[in-house]
């Protein structure tokens, strides 16, 4: 029996990268995943299948955060999938990138990081609040964009950094049920998210050069550290923001 059998969890972005590496995880440990995409039904049935072909149980969730009614469709389809149960695990992890310096950030774009990655969040965890047992768990997936400077990430970087926000106050407002809000910050990972540069071995190289565990991460490295924070060994951690990078930026790494 798993550390989490008998509890439930939603995963958001769980079709692909960080959030299948999650669903996966959590399933594992014996939780019922509700893995939740945007559009890639494929991916999520995917994840789903992999789920249950290791014994886990699942069900897909699909909702397009940034358009109207998003949260509302997510959640006529958990309380579906629930069927009556509450909500143990909430871990906010769909999210988008960019890569434009300030110069040539457009309202839209700005517009549309803001509504995938802190509105859409902020909502589903007020929408999750009443179904949410007591001892339950919120993790928000942020970013070590908002620790050091990346002048293409600076949209994001604002969206990181509005997120981590969330986390102190909610578990002030959550911890006398003993639940616990914490934020992981993942550095470099290699997903479709970052494929445009982890392919790169020039840009591959100077990340791990400014890296003290010398190498970039795999979801399954934030995947475990989630784990973690979702089960009993993670009660007493909230309101924090937990760097998940192998040590990216810390300072000059000095020749042995
Ligand atoms: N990879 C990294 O290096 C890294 C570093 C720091 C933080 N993070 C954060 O980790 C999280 C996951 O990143 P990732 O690298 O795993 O990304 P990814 O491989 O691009 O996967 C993104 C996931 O989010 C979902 N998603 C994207 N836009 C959505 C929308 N508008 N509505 C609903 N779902 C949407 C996607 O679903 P569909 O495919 O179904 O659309 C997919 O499941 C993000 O919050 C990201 O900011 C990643």
């Amino acid at each position: 029996m798993g550390e989490l059998t008998g509890k439930t969890a939603l995963v958001t972005g769980a079709s692909r990268g960080i959030g299948r590496a999650v669903a996966l995880r959590l399933a594992a440990e014996g939780a019922y995943v509700a893995v939740h995409y945007g559009s890639d039904e494929q991916a999520a049935a995917r994840t789903v299948e992999r789920i249950e072909k290791d014994g886990g149980r699942a069900f897909a969730v699909q909702a397009r955060f940034g358009e109207e009614g998003a949260v509302d469709q997510l959640f006529w389809q958990l309380g579906a999938g629930l069927d009556g149960r509450g909500l143990d695990i909430l871990v906010n992890n769909a999210g988008i990138s960019s890569g434009h310096p300030i110069a040539h950030v457009t309202p839209e774009e700005l517009r549309q990081l803001f509504e995938v990655n802190v509105s859409a969040p902020f909502f589903v965890t007020q929408r999750a609040l009443p179904l949410l047992n007591d001892g339950g768990r919120i993790i928000n997936m942020g970013s070590t964009a908002s620790r050091f400077a990346v002048s293409i990430q600076i949209g994001y970087t604002l969206t990181k950094a509005a997120l981590e926000a969330l986390a102190p106050t909610l578990a002030n407002e959550l911890g006398r049920r003993g639940i616990t809000v914490n934020t992981v910050a993942p550095g470099a990972i290699r997903t479709d998210l970052t494929a445009g540069y982890t392919a790169v071995p020039e840009v591959v190289a100077e990340l791990e050069a400014i890296t003290a565990l010398g190498r970039l991460g795999e979801p399954e490295d934030v995947a475990d550290v989630v784990g973690f924070l979702a089960g009993p060994q993670g009660r007493y951690v909230t309101g924090q923001t937990i760097d998940v990078s192998g040590g990216t930026y810390l300072g000059p790494i000095m020749p042995a």
